[in-house]
């Protein structure tokens, strides 16, 4: 198969990141599917791929038309033979789940053509965990991004059984849809740069759920030493708290790690109360103005 080949692009599950990808992927001119549940899912993931756009073109990343060409190239559906029987490459964005990401890339290889690849956009995990369940090893490996709104950085992370051949195709369509690859070289949970953020994360969340600072004073002091426009809780709230907690809960039950199981029971009461983030408009701050980005936040004022 060559990238030329590559026509239509299946996005399974349009939360959060299926958003940005299918919406990434329609600029650049592919066709794109996303695939969800239910209806009014997709139908809420559309509204909020209209306001990317929107956004996209405040800030003069795409003009009208070229928005507008973007958003008519995407298609929802809640049917799975519909989804997936033309589909060239998958991009997997469900819930960090390792079964159910199994289950899911099982599902749509009964349904996608041989020559379909298939990718898995997991921040924490790694592609061997369920290589096997997709039922072809050899053409699937993660293919992971990062916030696409502000970021062009992707992981590519081949498992052991993944073929030289779907490493290029896969590096070869992150370019077409403009995005710069690191390909590592071996399996790492957390790829490249998550792996460094996640321990600025897991310190941070150690930080407020011993009590030691509060969630304003965790986030000043790094962004007043790094000069960043974030801190981590900041960065928690765009990511989503329920995402962040799913991560950590995984880990803590599978390390049983008491300060991870903190963390993560300190993360749950936000996911309880619903105030997941930027996604629902509160989280650790409100939004769409949070505190960390008013003047004056670094001096307390
Ligand atoms: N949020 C981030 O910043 C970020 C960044 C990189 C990678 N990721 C990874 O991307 C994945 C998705 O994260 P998210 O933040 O978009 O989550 P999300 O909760 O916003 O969206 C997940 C979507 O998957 C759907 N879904 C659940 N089960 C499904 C199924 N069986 N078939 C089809 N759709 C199904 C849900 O209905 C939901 O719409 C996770 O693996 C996460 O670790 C997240």
């Amino acid at each position: 198969m060559n990238i030329d080949d590559i026509k239509q692009v299946l996005i399974v599950g349009s939360g959060n990141m299926g958003q940005q990808i299918g919406f990434q992927t329609a600029v650049s001119g592919y066709h794109v599917i996303l695939y969800d549940m239910e209806q009014s899912l997709l139908d809420k993931a559309m509204d909020r791929i209209g306001k990317l756009a929107k956004n996209y073109i405040a800030g003069r990343r795409l003009n009208d038309q070229s928005a507008a060409d973007a958003l008519n190239r995407i298609r929802t559906t809640v049917d799975a033979e519909d989804a997936g029987k033309e589909a060239d490459f998958v991009s997997e964005s469900v819930p960090e789940d390792p079964d159910l990401k199994g289950r899911v890339f099982a599902q749509f290889n009964k349904i996608c053509p041989v020559h379909t690849i298939f990718t898995t956009n997991t921040s924490s995990l790694i592609p061997s965990m369920f290589a096997q369940a997709t039922g072809r090893p050899d053409r699937f490996a993660a293919f992971h991004f990062h916030d696409v709104r502000f970021n062009n950085i992707v992981d590519i992370m081949p498992h052991q059984g993944t073929s030289r051949e779907t490493v290029e195709l896969i590096k070869a369509f992150a370019e077409r849809i403009g995005q710069v690859a690191i390909v590592l070289q071996k399996e790492n949970f957390g790829y490249v740069f998550n792996a460094m953020l996640m321990e600025l994360l897991k310190s941070a969340q150690s930080l407020a759920a011993n009590d030691v600072a509060a969630v304003e004073d965790i986030d000043r002091a790094w962004m007043g030493v790094m000069h960043t426009m974030v801190g981590p809780f900041g960065l928690m709230d765009s990511i989503g708290i329920d995402t962040v907690w799913k991560v950590t809960d995984y880990w803590a039950n599978v390390l049983k790690e008491p300060q991870a199981m903190a963390n993560a029971a300190f993360l749950k009461k936000y996911v309880d109360q619903g105030n997941v983030g930027v996604k629902t408009g509160k989280g650790f701050y409100s939004y769409p103005d949070p505190a960390f980005g008013k003047p004056g936040f670094i001096e307390g004022k």
